[in-house]
């Protein structure tokens, strides 16, 4: 965290999402960019950072997010029915980018925190598919071998490619990983 602090980042989080836009570009000039569970707001800063005045960042998280200068944030759950519409009302058209850092409070019950994490990615997923453009992106926090069976084949047939990925950032004996799903077909 004191390396996030000296660089400005709310969190240490924001490196992870640095590194998986180093490998995977999906950051920059007029994207329009969805931050689901964005507080504190590490990965925020970086998207805002990363547009450069151009394009939109909007963020949802159940807590409240201190403000960010170019960005639009709610605070609301996103597993409650009109959180998705609150969103799509607030974007000025179709994303290029949905990110999900979303992670349940964990329990200590490895098996329920792993359903409760995988169905928050649900949901994430079903509103990348409302509302991304065709060629757009959606990353989400997994726990490892948390997108398998149903989930996985639709990403396949929806995206051109999917993969998992590790940042360095993310610590090394920790479950975390990330889905990225690139090229939406669209529907
Ligand atoms: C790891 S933190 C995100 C850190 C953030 N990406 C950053 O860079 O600062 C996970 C966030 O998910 C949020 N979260 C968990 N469940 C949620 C839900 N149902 N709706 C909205 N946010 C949720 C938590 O409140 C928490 O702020």
């Amino acid at each position: 965290m004191a390396e996030a602090k000296r660089q400005g980042y709310r969190s240490r989080a924001a490196f992870k999402l640095i590194q998986l836009d180093e490998k995977y570009k999906f950051l920059g000039k007029g994207k329009t960019i969805v931050d689901l569970g964005c507080a504190p707001g590490g990965w925020t800063q970086v998207a805002v950072a990363r547009n450069k005045g151009t394009g939109q960042v909007v963020g949802l998280d159940i807590l409240e997010t201190e403000p960010i200068v170019g960005a639009t944030l709610i605070c609301q759950d996103f597993t409650t029915e009109d959180a998705p519409d609150k969103l799509k009302a607030l974007l000025n058209g179709p994303a290029d980018v949905v990110m999900s850092d979303m992670a349940a409070n964990t329990t200590g019950h490895q098996q329920t925190d792993h359903l409760r994490t995988i169905a928050l990615v649900e949901l994430a997923y079903a509103f990348a598919k409302e509302v991304l453009a065709p060629g757009g992106i959606f990353i989400a926090k997994v726990f490892k071998g948390g997108t398998e069976g149903e989930l996985l084949k639709d990403m396949k047939q929806n995206f051109a490619k999917v993969a998992h990925a590790k940042p360095d950032a993310s610590r090394k004996g920790s479950p975390e990983e990330y889905v990225v799903a690139i090229g939406f077909r669209g529907e």
